[in-house]
């Protein structure tokens, strides 16, 4: 039998991508490029099926080959700036998409990926034209609506965020996770009452999207300070940084959190909902175990194992923060202390705020700890971080188990 046309192998490889069968699409492509190694089209769907893994590397290595070959094409352009998007590369992710929808006006995704791109650089002006005009071209889709809707609320127009929340939540029977997003949204900008706590696919998606730019957005610009005043406040009631606890990092993100507690730790395990803030803590070397889980499924496994449990900047994520303290309660070995922050309200016990994270009043706070069988040991009010240039108010705790 002759040898398959490489172009009847790409339709091949397109059609079994198209299916979900990844690994079969990559092997076909790959056939491709043995045949006929400058066709572009295959380095292009190589480069998409690398970004669906989460691969941003070899997604703009592969999309950099296919432009090589073909620089003017669109499709390849527009595919590099979502790749430089993925990547945390936003500066260079906006001319990409530019130059991708210069030549391609009618790009809804790329229209979506340039505006979120810009909101995400804080200039979320810019990014209502894109995100308008790709919510237009996809009158039904609920994504672009969705990040026409932050993009609003970041512009600090509510009324026009919660309408397109709304209209996003009507176009989202078929997706309950942009269902929950929407429904967040509108709680957030006090157009529905606040849950319980914010939905777990949303603080994934969102820390995952975050996770490449994380440390260097909070320890340069936003003077993220929480890790370092939740050790010394540790020390100061009295926690030896003797390297002797088995410690427990609630929402360790990439390692910040970790980082501090590692004096007082002989073993240090993490945890955390986004496989991409995990990625990160793990390249930082410095955990005997990571996790991926909820902290609310995680906790209850794990009666009296922990010496140390603490949570930097994560309790934001929970309205009710009964739950959490009564399973942070139950992981403590006796003689344990639990260290970790809020951010600071006052009057409801808890209240989400437009910025989509939920303010604790401290006293509420210490209530609910004496009732999960926790004494404050320590509580000071601190500055946590900036935000839009303004400083965040925050409680840290410390507390022991009740004798
Ligand atoms: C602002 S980051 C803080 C990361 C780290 N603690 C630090 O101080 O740098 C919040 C982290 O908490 C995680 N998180 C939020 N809610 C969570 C939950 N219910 N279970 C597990 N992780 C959660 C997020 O995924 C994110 O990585």
């Amino acid at each position: 039998m002759p040898p398959e046309d490489p172009q009847a192998l790409l339709q091949r490889g397109a059609a079994r991508h198209a299916a979900g069968d990844v690994a079969a699409a990559e092997r076909l492509y790959r056939q491709v490029l043995k045949r006929r190694p400058d066709e572009p089209n295959a380095h292009n769907l190589l480069g998409v099926l690398a970004r669906q893994r989460g691969d941003a590397a070899g997604a703009l290595r592969h999309t950099e080959r296919a432009l090589a070959i073909a620089p003017e094409e669109p499709v390849f352009l527009a595919n590099r700036g979502a790749a430089l998007a993925e990547a945390g590369r936003l500066a260079e992710a906006v001319p990409a998409l530019r130059a991708a929808l210069a030549r391609r006006p009618g790009d809804a995704v790329a229209l979506r990926n340039l505006g979120q791109a810009l909101c995400a650089l804080g200039d979320a002006a810019a990014a209502l034209a894109p995100l308008e005009g790709a919510a237009a071209l996809l009158p039904a889709a609920p994504e672009p609506l969705l990040a026409l809707a932050h993009a609003r609320r970041e512009a600090g127009d509510a009324a026009g965020a919660a309408q397109a929340a709304k209209a996003a939540l009507d176009r989202a029977a078929a997706a309950p996770v942009l269902a929950g997003q929407a429904r967040f949204l509108l709680a957030a900008l006090g157009a529905a009452p606040a849950p319980d706590r914010a939905p777990a696919a949303y603080v994934r998606d969102l820390f995952d999207q975050f996770a490449p730019r994380f440390e260097a957005e909070l320890t340069g610009r936003l003077d993220y300070r929480t890790p370092a005043l939740l050790a010394a406040l540790l020390a100061d009631a009295g926690v030896a940084a003797a390297r002797r606890l088995r410690a427990l990092d609630l929402g360790c993100g990439t390692g910040l959190s970790g980082a501090a507690l590692a004096p007082f730790a002989r073993r240090l395990e993490g945890l955390d909902l986004s496989p991409r803030m995990l990625a990160e803590a793990r390249r930082r070397g410095i955990y005997d175990a990571l996790h991926e889980s909820d902290l609310l499924d995680w906790l209850p496994g794990r009666a009296a194992a922990f010496d140390l449990v603490a949570a930097a900047d994560v309790l934001n994520y929970l309205g009710d923060l009964g739950p959490a303290l009564a399973a942070i309660a139950g992981a403590l070995a006796p003689g344990g202390v639990a260290a970790f922050s809020v951010e600071a309200g006052v009057g409801a016990p808890f209240a989400l705020g437009e910025a989509m994270r939920y303010r604790h009043d401290p006293a509420h706070v210490a209530a609910l700890a004496e009732a999960a069988g926790l004494a404050v040991a320590a509580r000071q009010a601190v500055v946590l971080r900036q935000e839009k240039g303004a400083p965040v108010a925050g409680a840290l705790f410390v507390l022991r188990p009740r004798g």
